[in-house]
């Protein structure tokens, strides 16, 4: 049901009690009154005509009758002369007051009061006196029809006042209503028109608010989404970057092993034949020195190998790699004091667990020699709670507070190939000083 046709409803109910209970009260009044005047008047006719029997009481109906009809009507009194034959002789006129009108039967039956009659003896005749009320009934009738016309006249007025007050009250609602509808499809730019009528004024400023509020958080939530899947795209471009240029360094690495290695080899047997042929000893001195050039050519070779690409990554697993890695270290930085340790790793880890592992032991490492002036490198290799670990501390000079600045790959590096796998890098000082370096890579 309409909030319209409640109020209407209520207002309709109210108008028709209150008009209800005034007709309960007048008709209870009307009663009263129609009695006290009937009492009064029918009182008033017995003592008036008590005095007109005393005077023609021995007189014969001629004459009284004569009397009578000078006297005429007294007030709401039928006056009757009857001869000792019962025959009407006499009636008094009838009233002149509302003639012809009769309140209807119902009504009269509710309020006519209980009957009144006297009777007086003449000579050869009687005289009756009876109270007619019916004038005042149709009277109390009259003012019952008015009150009911005037509580008719209220209930429409009043009926059409509320139901147009209403309305345009409830105007405004409508408009919230639509807004309300535009943004359950979707349309969150939606925004209402300042409305009449202080709550809906203030309903369409809060809707203003929300659907403001909303849009933003639309439109923060399309950015993320967006961010995130170009970040999800650059990792997988880095992710593709990586790998290529990992197979590009094994390229390199495996060029430089088969290809130069076996040609400095060959130029070295050369030279060494040619050295040792009989000779001048310039030509044998000079082969020698190619020889010996050859041989250190290879011997700096054979170093960059293992930094381009472990080639025992491809036939070892980690442990191996690490430990092949750890003595060329110690060989380099002999004032250094390396320790290794190698926890129970799985048996076969496969090549993208070994080769992050393997980069991420190298760039810690590495760092520390570079940056941190350490005595000891710690390095501790395992695997536990179903996640790769990999630690590596030292006991230099720390982090420096900015150690973050751009420009610097090695660290961001770790962090790429660690997510790459789902695990992640940490990197912090020791409060007993140096820095410690902390990646696990969760095994599936
Ligand atoms: N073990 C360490 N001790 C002290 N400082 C360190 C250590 N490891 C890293 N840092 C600091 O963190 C910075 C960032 O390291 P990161 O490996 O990212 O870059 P980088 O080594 O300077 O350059 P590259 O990009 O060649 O690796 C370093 O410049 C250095 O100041
Ligand atoms: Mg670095």
């Amino acid at each position: 049901m309409s909030l319209r046709l409640q109020i209407n409803l209520l207002l309709a109910i109210v108008i028709v009690a209150f008009t209800g209970a005034f007709l309960a009260f007048q008709l209870i009044d009307t009663k009263r009154s129609v009695r006290e005047e009937t009492e009064a008047a029918n009182r008033v006719a017995t003592h008036l005509l008590g005095y007109f029997v005393n005077t023609y009481a021995q007189t014969s109906t001629p004459i009284v009758l004569e009397q009578l009809e000078r006297l005429g009507r007294v007030r709401s009194n039928e006056i009757t002369l009857r001869d000792d034959a019962g025959n009407e002789v006499y009636h008094s006129p009838p009233a002149t007051y509302k003639q012809g009108r009769n309140a209807p039967g119902w009504y009269s039956a509710l309020v006519w009061p209980p009957p009144m009659k006297s009777e007086m003896r003449f000579y050869d005749s009687t005289l009756t006196i009876e109270a007619n009320p019916s004038r005042a009934v149709l009277d109390g009738w009259d003012d019952t029809v008015t009150l009911l016309e005037f509580g008719a006249f209220v209930f429409v007025l009043g009926n059409a006042l509320v139901f147009w007050l209403v309305r345009r009250s409830t105007q405004p609602f409508r408009v919230i209503e639509r807004g309300l509808a535009d943004v359950e499809r979707g349309a969150f730019h939606t925004r209402l028109p300042p409305l009449a009528g202080a709550e809906a004024g203030q309903i369409a400023l809060a809707f203003n608010r929300m659907a403001a509020a909303v849009e933003e958080n639309l439109h923060a939530r399309a950015d993320a989404a967006d961010a995130r899947l170009r970040l999800a795209q650059s990792r997988e471009l880095a992710d593709v970057v990586q790998s290529r240029i990992e197979e590009e360094r094994a390229n390199i690495a495996r060029e430089l092993h088969d290809e130069t290695g076996q040609n400095l080899t060959a130029i070295r047997s050369l030279a060494l034949s040619l050295a040792r042929r009989e000779g001048d000893e310039a030509t044998r001195e000079t082969s020698q020195l190619i020889a010996d050039t050859a041989a250190k050519l290879y011997a700096a070779m054979h170093e960059l190998i293992p930094r381009l690409r472990p080639l025992t990554l491809d036939t070892f697993e980690l442990a191996e790699a690490a430990t092949e890695r750890v003595a060329e270290w110690r060989r380099l930085h002999p004032e250094i004091a390396f320790s290794l340790e190698v926890g129970a790793l799985p048996e076969h880890l496969g090549e993208s667990y070994t080769l992050a592992a393997y980069r991420i032991l190298q760039e810690a490492v590495t760092n520390a020699l570079r940056h941190a002036d350490a005595r000891n490198v710690a390095i501790r290799l395992g695997a536990d709670a179903g996640a790769l670990a990999i630690d590596i501390v030292d006991d230099g000079r720390g982090l420096a507070q900015d150690w973050e600045r751009p420009g610097h790959f090695g660290v961001r590096g770790m962090r790429e190939r660690a997510r790459a796998l789902g695990g992640e890098v940490e990197i912090a000082n020791r409060a007993e000083g140096g820095t410690r370096v902390e990646a696990r890579l969760p095994l599936q």
